[in-house]
């Protein structure tokens, strides 16, 4: 080999053997970068597969502690509550219940495992009957600052329930400051905000609506959801978010936006957050079922790349499953 006036660097030298790939791996992924979304039900000993979700379940208020430990023992210290409530109207008022099922998710969880964080997401689509984020006008319209007041309230009562962090996932404008007024109002102020800042009106969330029981009756929700083309917007978003008090920002979905993850991350130089959706995780799924790709190998290789990207933390169904391998080594 001829290398002329540079040094004779070879690059292959260092992948000659994991210890010595070791030695310069710049992204080390690790179950502490894991948020394991959680969905939680009313009922009694439900534990229900999603159809579309192979190995993630529904689950009931009393089949939750066993769903904490097991991922307590994977060495996952984050949960990110969804709920499906009870019953569902208009503006979705079982959303704010003190006794909602979230509410009680968020009791049962921090009594019984301290070591648990517990994140909730908060938004309307779960608890409306037609399924939109926010209260609806004559036209069918999202109100903007209607549904702003709705959110805080929401929020409120998780953080009353004991929630450690609020994630606000609705896309409403202004509503990183108004929650964070209301928290402060009510004596959360150490409790954070971690903002679906950055979320993009995607085709990926399919399966999600059908675990969470949230796919809008009509229409979509372009109307608030950022488009799939804007990557400068993507980062003004986040941003704002921040200016508003935000404590860490999002990028959603995952794979298909990790340019936007990159700038998002470089240009807020903040603590940011990527959600690999469900729709990415079924295609996964899928495509291992038939044997087409090597589940463990994809996988890693997926998360690797998210947090490559800048990803702080990373919430994935594939939580359980890659700690688990990052554990055998
Ligand atoms: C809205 C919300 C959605 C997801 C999380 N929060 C869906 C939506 O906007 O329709 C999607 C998550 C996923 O697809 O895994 N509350």
């Amino acid at each position: 080999m001829e290398y002329g006036k540079f040094p004779a660097y070879r690059p292959r030298r260092m992948r000659d053997g994991e210890l010595a790939r070791q030695m310069i791996r710049e992204t080390e992924l690790s179950a502490k970068d894991f948020i394991y979304p959680l969905f939680v039900k009313p009922g009694q000993g439900r534990r229900d597969e999603i159809p579309s979700m192979p190995n993630v379940y529904q689950v009931s208020l009393d089949m939750l502690m066993p769903e904490t430990r097991e991922l307590l023992d994977c060495g996952i210290h984050y949960v990110l509550l969804f709920g499906l409530p009870a019953s569902k109207d208009e503006v979705g008022s079982s959303a704010w219940d003190e006794h909602g099922v979230v509410q009680e998710a968020v009791r049962i969880i921090r009594a019984n495992a301290p070591q648990m964080y517990v994140i909730t997401d908060v938004c309307m689509c779960e608890y409306t009957s037609h399924g939109h984020c926010g209260k609806l006008d004559q036209d069918g319209y999202v109100m903007n600052d209607e549904t702003l007041d709705l959110l805080a309230r929401e929020a409120v009562s998780h953080a009353q329930a004991g929630a450690n962090m609020v994630a606000p996932s609705d896309m409403m404008d202004g509503r990183i400051g108004h929650i964070r007024r209301a928290l402060d109002q009510a004596g959360f102020s150490n409790v954070p905000i971690m903002s679906y800042s950055t979320k993009y009106a995607s085709g990926f969330y399919g399966p999600f609506r059908d675990a969470a029981d949230s796919a809008p009756a009509f229409g979509d929700r372009r109307a608030y959801q950022m488009d799939p083309a804007n990557a400068d917007e993507g980062v003004r978003e986040a941003m704002y978010d921040i200016a508003e008090g935000a404590d860490l920002v999002m990028v959603k979905p995952a794979l298909p936006y990790l340019d936007v993850l990159e700038r998002v991350k470089r240009e807020t130089n903040f603590p940011t957050v990527a959600y690999n959706v469900s729709g990415e995780y079924s295609m996964v799924k899928a495509a291992a079922a038939n044997g087409w790709v090597d589940e463990r190998r994809v996988v890693l290789e997926l998360l690797t790349s998210i947090k490559r990207a800048g990803a702080d933390m990373i919430i994935t169904y594939h939580a359980k499953d890659a700690a688990r391998w990052l554990a055998e080594g």
